[in-house]
């Protein structure tokens, strides 16, 4: 019985995966398809392997899995290939391409002439004399020829050129002595040998060569505003002297923070002005704000990851990505440098890769491949109105029509603000800073209709947002936010009609040592002595619905943000129920530790609700103290509680309610005399076919069930709230 009550809760919950990595449940996020095939109308995804990568099982499963394009990292390298004249090392680099071959996949050439990692033989005679650039030639042409007719069958891109160009931030230079404007041009020895001319020659070989192949010429920092110009002239003037240059090469050694879209954007629309091919050709994400592909780079410290510094990860792959797709027409490959942390060039503390270094797929691979075709181009109406939730005067949040949410909040010297709204599974939407250093961000698509906790995460520090009121929720005060919903009127005020109250009440619990509280909803005319049956003034009796909250809540959330007076209120005067008195107390749900589920048993709370709270409410309030005029309800772990504690304690509630609780197995009861109603519900994002198929199984066992799937909601409160009015109607029936 235990475990199928933990299978039916986590079934219920499975809508809050992250919760259940809490629950120490690993999730696969590489589960489903490959990125290649996610991409396949978008462009090649590649990764940059070393010989590990194409020797161990699990990591070559992971590479025909994920990936359609492979570069080697360093094996195909100038220095590493040709170390000296006529000493050939091509034991790693066949190996690689025999790799790609075997398995039908293609690959991207890296890399032809670089100032790194070259053959510095080239450069000088056996005497170690500088030789002529005809001599540089010759030796590259030759050099270029080998590498390139013994890999083109299985390549179909080249890095011919790479890194050629000055980093930004060094306007000038002192040349003999005088200061004098920066050349364009990095000062490598083939510059100072040939000038730019031996990028024009290094084309013109691989085309010599290869025909067919595009041709790249490859680089980093092409975002930063500089090298991006100094990239575009020297192109533009090569293709304008008719220098086969198919495409360019943006490395993206970015990070977390940085690039901001439209630098990205900008980049990549100034280079489509001359050419029609562009590759993301080396990839990764370091957790800090360096960036580029120079080896000076800081390599972090072994320490865990801040959750929040993953979220940050996440969203900046994830608009990364998003430019990616809307440049289709122009961005043919995105290869990622390393297939995990662990190969990473920046080492595994920079974690900048969606593999962790146990090869383990990280929530960031999963965001990448699930995007949502559909919300590429969506653009939020802009009836953006204040939350009514916020607290006075506040503009910020606001909400829109569709159930966009935007924010804002003012952190000027803040690095990150993180709002732990999001959506696809991303833990959190990431505002931008503008020069003002006001941070603000709209949720990437509407938000489920109803009410949803949040946060801000400040560089690492959680605050709540000063815009809106205060709500427990998640073990703490959250703030708060409230999407229109196409049904909102059964949980909004009505000046028209009469309104019941909600009192507090505290008592000693012996067996928790402590004062507990809980709130009492009494209905309009509580205690109000009218005519009886017998003609003589009394006070009307009710029945009690103890109605229980989640983990991380408390006896205020029902009442609060779960509106339960004001739907008590609207039912009573619409007529659709006779009123009752609703108890939301203090579930003893939040010490509970997350993995040990399993464990739980709710007989804490057991003890508390039936031997010391019902006789405090039972003797405070014109209750009816019968287990026919009793009904136990709870939503999430609540529910689980109901569910362990009806079947546990059958004579004391006539009436139970699970709501993304879990469900009732008619074996589990035995017998359908125990209880007058069955009441099960979830959102039909969570496990709509679990509650369906058990409020039949119990109706066909005899039960009287009822069960609601709520629409368009997760695991959330506007689920609950709709099947508190649903089973309200249907309790003391
Ligand atoms: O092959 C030698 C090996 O014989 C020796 O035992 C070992 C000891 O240090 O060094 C090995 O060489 C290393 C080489 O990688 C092969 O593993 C070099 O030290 C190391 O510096 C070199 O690092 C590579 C780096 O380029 C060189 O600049 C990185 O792995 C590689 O990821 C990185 O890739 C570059 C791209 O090609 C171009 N864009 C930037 C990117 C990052 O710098």
């Amino acid at each position: 019985m235990k475990k199928r009550i933990f299978t039916g809760l986590v079934l219920a919950c499975m809508s809050i995966l992250p919760t259940m990595a809490q629950w120490g449940r690993p999730v696969d996020y590489s589960a489903g398809p490959g990125l290649k095939d996610a991409y396949k109308d978008y462009f090649t995804i590649g990764v940059a392997v070393n010989k590990h990568n194409i020797s161990d099982p699990a990591q070559i499963e992971i590479i025909k899995k994920q990936f359609n394009s492979v570069t080697a990292e360093n094996a195909w390298k100038p220095g590493e290939i040709h170390p000296k004249e006529g000493v050939w090392n091509f034991g790693l680099a066949d190996s690689i391409a025999n790799f790609c071959r075997e398995n039908g996949i293609k690959m991207r050439g890296h890399c032809l002439c670089w100032h790194s990692q070259f053959a510095d033989w080239m450069f000088t005679d056996k005497k170690g004399k500088p030789v002529k650039k005809e001599v540089f030639y010759e030796r590259l042409r030759e050099h270029i020829h080998t590498v390139v007719n013994r890999y083109k069958d299985v390549v179909y891109a080249w890095d011919v050129v790479n890194e050629a160009m000055a980093d930004d931030g060094r306007p000038f230079e002192f040349v003999d002595g005088k200061m004098v404007p920066a050349s364009p041009y990095r000062q490598s020895r083939h510059f100072k040998l040939c000038g730019d001319e031996f990028i024009a020659k290094a084309f013109e070989f691989a085309r010599e060569a290869d025909p067919t192949g595009v041709l790249i010429y490859n680089d980093y920092s092409c975002v930063d505003n500089g090298k991006r110009e100094r990239i575009y002239t020297m192109v533009k003037k090569m293709k304008d002297a008719g220098v086969p240059i198919d495409g360019i090469g943006m490395q993206g050694h970015y990070n977390i923070y940085f690039p901001e879209e439209e630098q990205l954007e900008k980049a990549i629309n100034r280079f489509k002005e001359i050419v029609n091919i562009i590759h993301i050709t080396e990839l990764d994400l370091r957790t800090n704000t360096e960036s580029g592909g120079q080896l000076m780079f800081s390599r972090g410290e072994a320490k865990p990851q801040a959750p929040y510094i993953g979220t940050l990860q996440e969203d900046q792959y994830a608009r990364l990505f998003k430019i990616f797709r809307k440049h289709k027409d122009v961005i043919k490959n995105v290869t990622f440098w390393n297939l995990s942390d662990k190969d990473s060039w920046l080492g595994v503390n920079n974690h900048p890769l969606p593999f962790d270094e146990n090869f383990k797929a990280k929530r960031s691979l999963q965001i990448i491949r699930d995007f949502d075709a559909a919300a590429d181009n969506r653009v939020p109406k802009e009836d953006f109105v204040p939350n009514p939730m916020n607290q006075p005067g506040q503009e910020y949040p606001m909400v829109n029509s569709e159930g966009f949410a935007r924010f804002r909040v003012v952190a000027p010297d803040a690095k990150s603000v993180i709002v732990s709204l999001g959506l696809g599974g991303r833990g959190g939407t990431v505002l931008r800073k503008d020069k003002d250093g006001v941070w603000t961000g709209t949720t990437e698509g509407p938000m489920d209709p109803g009410f949803h906790y949040y946060h801000l995460t400040i560089d690492g520090g959680v605050f709540n947002d000063p815009g809106t009121h205060n709500y427990f929720g998640s073990c703490r005060w959250e703030s708060g936010i409230e999407i229109p919903a196409p049904d909102q009127d059964f949980y909004a005020w009505r000046k028209d009609i009469p309104h019941g109250n909600i009192q507090q009440v505290n008592f000693w619990s012996e067996s928790t040592g402590k004062m507990q509280t809980a709130n009492v909803y009494l209905p309009d005319g509580y205690g109000k002595l009218v005519k009886g049956k017998n003609g003589k003034l009394e006070q009307t009796r009710y029945p009690v619905l103890y109605l229980q909250h989640g983990w991380g809540e408390n006896e205020t959330s029902w009442p609060v943000q779960g509106k339960a007076g004001i739907i008590m209120d609207n039912l009573i005067a619409d007529g659709k129920i006779k009123p009752f008195i609703v108890v939301m107390a203090y579930g003893l749900t939040n010490d509970f530790k997350f993995g040990t589920i399993g464990k739980f048993t709710a007989e804490e709370f057991e003890k508390l609700l039936i031997d010391e709270l019902m006789p405090v409410i039972d003797k405070q309030f014109l209750t009816k103290p019968d287990k026919w005029n009793r009904a136990l309800a709870g939503l999430s772990m609540g529910g689980m509680e109901t569910k362990l504690i009806t079947l546990r304690r059958p004579e004391v509630f006539g009436y139970w309610g699970l709501l993304s609780g879990g469900q009732y197995a008619p074996d589990e009861i035995k017998d359908p005399t125990v209880v007058k109603y069955i009441f099960e519900g979830c959102g039909d994002k969570e496990n709509p076919d679990g509650i369906n198929k058990s409020v039949a199984d119990l109706k066909a066992a005899g039960y009287n069930a009822e069960g609601l799937i709520s629409e368009g909601t997760a695991h959330e409160f506007l689920t609950w709230r709709r099947c508190l009015y649903q089973m309200a109607q249907s309790l003391f029936k």
